[in-house]
Formats: structure tokens, C-alpha cells, sequence
């Protein structure tokens, strides 16, 4: 570890300077942003780690960097068409450079669960949209999911007026800046690693989350209460830049793209009870957790589904209806 983080401090990016890696072996950095153990993402990239070390030890060796110790979601795409990282995990917001197609999992009650997200992702449209940066130099491998966005505040949140003049954190999104200001809230975007101390010393007021990152990054203790909106989602792109991964020799190729289909479809099938444990392992730290009657949770569709007319364009009638179908 020593000889690993002192190379990391001097920015040597070679494979022998890294304890896990053996002379000879491609070295796969995976830079992302939660935490290792308790998180959908996390608990996906360390199985993913362990298996390719594993399955593929003398030929390939992985090294996940969790926590934002690496890059953080502004900066890791970047780092990786400058080959300086070659896996991440940044949810479907943080791709606003590059494609808009995706801003369809951002618009507000576009899904009811899960499980429509992930039907929609594996139908054609939704296995299409992998490759839709390409020509920008990035390839999508498959989509991870987390799950449903809460709401929190500074204040109880039971109406959406209640979160009128607050200033809400959120990923750097124009659905989600819409979103925001639809409720008469102030969005800021900021990276998620400076959201617990934003909250904290009243920078923001308030922001939206899964459980298993208001859970994993403590965000309750610094706030009045959650409350259970499931009012959009959170999931992922497990993303590789187009250059690398051409210049892989086929085999190695292959059995990657096997062991990440394997750890995709194990760790999706799990990524709700994570979350379902991460919002009882809130509610048994002390943390506020809120329900909204049916009335009271359509005065949050009725305000927020209008900001779906200003992003037909970008992603597509015909993929709305699609969702929407996958819905009814
Ligand atoms: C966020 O920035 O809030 C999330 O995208 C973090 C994550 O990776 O789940």
C-alpha cells in the first residue's frame, strides 16, 4: 500500500508501482465515488476487482479506487481519454458532455422502480444508448444500477412548497437544475464528495439521494429527515474509453466482457435490498424518514413532470413512451 499511494502522490501511473499488479499484467484502474462495501457501485467494483484478479491473474489486474480518492465524477471521464484511469462507474447525470440521451433517466417519475429502469436499459433502445459516445471515445460496457432518489432537507418536507427558496444540491444536470427550480428551490451543482460538509455548514439546504448514499455518506445526520419520494433514479454507466479498450488482445477482451456481464446481472439483481438496508440502517442511526400520503405525492408529480416537455427533444418521444409503456 505504501509504495502504491507514494506513487500515486508523484502521479506514476505504472503497473509495477502498483503492490497488486505483476510485471506484465494490463492494469485496469477503476476510479469511483462511494464507498466500497455497503454501496450498490461499490459492492459491484470490489467483486469485479476480486474476480479479474482472480479469473485473470498473469494477464489482467484491477485496481479499484473507491471514495473519490482517485478523480471525482467532474473529472474522471476526462482522465480517462487522457488514459489515466480505464474504468469508472459515474451515474447517467454526470454524461452531459457527451451525449443528452441519457437525460431520460434524470426526468422526474419517468420510472416506477427498478425493475422498469432496467427493462427499459435492456431493450434495443436502451442497449444502443452504450455506444452513443463512441465517437467522443467512450464506451459504455453496461448499466449498474442504484435505485430511487429521496428528498432531504434542512426542514420536513411533506408538500413541495416546503422546499420553496431552498437551495438544493444536485448532480450537474439540466434536468435536475429543472427539476429543482420547478419546486422554487435554487439547484447547485456539486461533486458528491463535497455534499456531507455543503449540508453541514448550511451552503445548501437540502439535496436528493438513494438511501445507500444518504446512508453511506452520512447526509442524515446532517439534515431534518428524509423523505420517501422515490421521485427519480439513480443509476450507472460502467463506462471504458473506446481506445483502451480496441487495444486489448481479444482473449483478454472477452473474458473481461464476460466476468463484467456476470458481476452486472449477480449485483443488479441485489442493488434494491442494498438500498432497503441502507434505509433501515437510517432509520436505526436515529434518522428521520418520512412517508407521503398518495395525495401528497402527486402534488410532487404535478409540479415536476411538466419539466419533461423542455428534454423531449434531446431524448426522444418515441423513448418516453417506451418508458412509459414499460410503466403501465
Ligand atoms: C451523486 O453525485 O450524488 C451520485 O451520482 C453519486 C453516486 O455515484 O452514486
Amino acid at each position: 500500500f505504501g509504495v502504491a499511494s507514494l506513487a500515486l502522490a508523484m502521479g506514476i501511473g505504472a503497473p509495477a508501482a502498483f503492490a497488486a499488479c505483476d510485471d506484465g499484467e494490463i492494469v485496469i484502474k477503476f476510479s469511483h465515488v462511494t464507498n466500497a462495501d455497503k454501496h450498490p457501485k461499490g459492492i459491484a467494483a470490489t467483486l469485479l476487482q476480486q474476480r479479474v484478479n482472480d479469473e485473470m491473474n498473469g494477464k489482467a489486474c484491477m485496481e479499484v479506487f473507491p471514495n473519490s480518492t482517485l478523480y471525482n465524477d467532474d473529472q474522471v471521464l476526462e482522465a480517462m481519454l487522457q488514459g489515466d484511469v480505464q474504468m469508472a462507474a459515474p451515474s447517467l447525470s454526470k454524461f452531459e458532455q457527451f451525449t443528452k440521451k441519457y437525460r431520460i433517466f434524470d426526468l422526474p417519475f419517468m420510472f416506477t422502480n427498478v425493475e422498469a429502469v432496467d427493462e427499459f436499459q435492456t431493450s434495443e433502445a436502451g442497449e444502443a444508448m452504450k455506444e452513443t459516445m463512441v465517437r467522443r471515445g467512450l464506451l459504455g460496457l453496461a448499466f449498474w444500477h442504484n435505485g430511487m432518489k429521496q428528498m432531504s432537507a434542512n426542514k420536513p418536507l411533506i408538500m413541495p412548497e416546503d422546499a420553496k427558496g431552498l437551495k438544493f444540491r444536485v448532480q450537474n444536470s439540466d434536468v435536475l437544475k429543472a427539476q429543482m427550480k420547478a419546486m422554487g428551490a435554487s439547484p447547485q451543482p456539486m461533486a458528491f464528495s463535497e455534499v456531507y460538509g455543503a449540508l453541514q455548514t448550511g451552503v445548501v439546504d437540502g439535496q436528493e439521494n438513494t438511501w445507500s448514499n444518504i446512508y453511506g455518506k452520512k447526509f442524515f445526520e446532517v439534515q431534518d429527515g428524509v423523505t420517501e419520494t422515490n421521485h427519480g433514479i439513480i443509476d450507472y454507466m460502467l463506462v471504458t474509453s473506446v481506445d483502451w479498450w480496441e487495444s486489448l488482445p481479444d482473449d483478454v477482451r472477452d473474458q473481461l466482457a464476460t466476468i463484467i456481464q456476470e458481476v452486472t446481472d449477480t449485483r443488479n439483481a441485489q442493488s434494491f435490498q442494498v438500498n432497503q438496508d441502507a434505509k433501515q440502517a437510517v432509520i436505526k442511526a436515529g434518522g428521520v424518514v418520512r412517508q407521503l400520503t398518495p395525495e401528497q405525492r402527486q402534488a410532487w408529480v404535478d409540479l415536476m413532470k411538466p419539466v419533461w416537455a423542455e428534454f423531449t427533444d434531446d431524448v426522444g418521444q418515441e423513448n418516453i413512451d417506451a418508458a412509459q409503456a414499460i410503466n403501465a
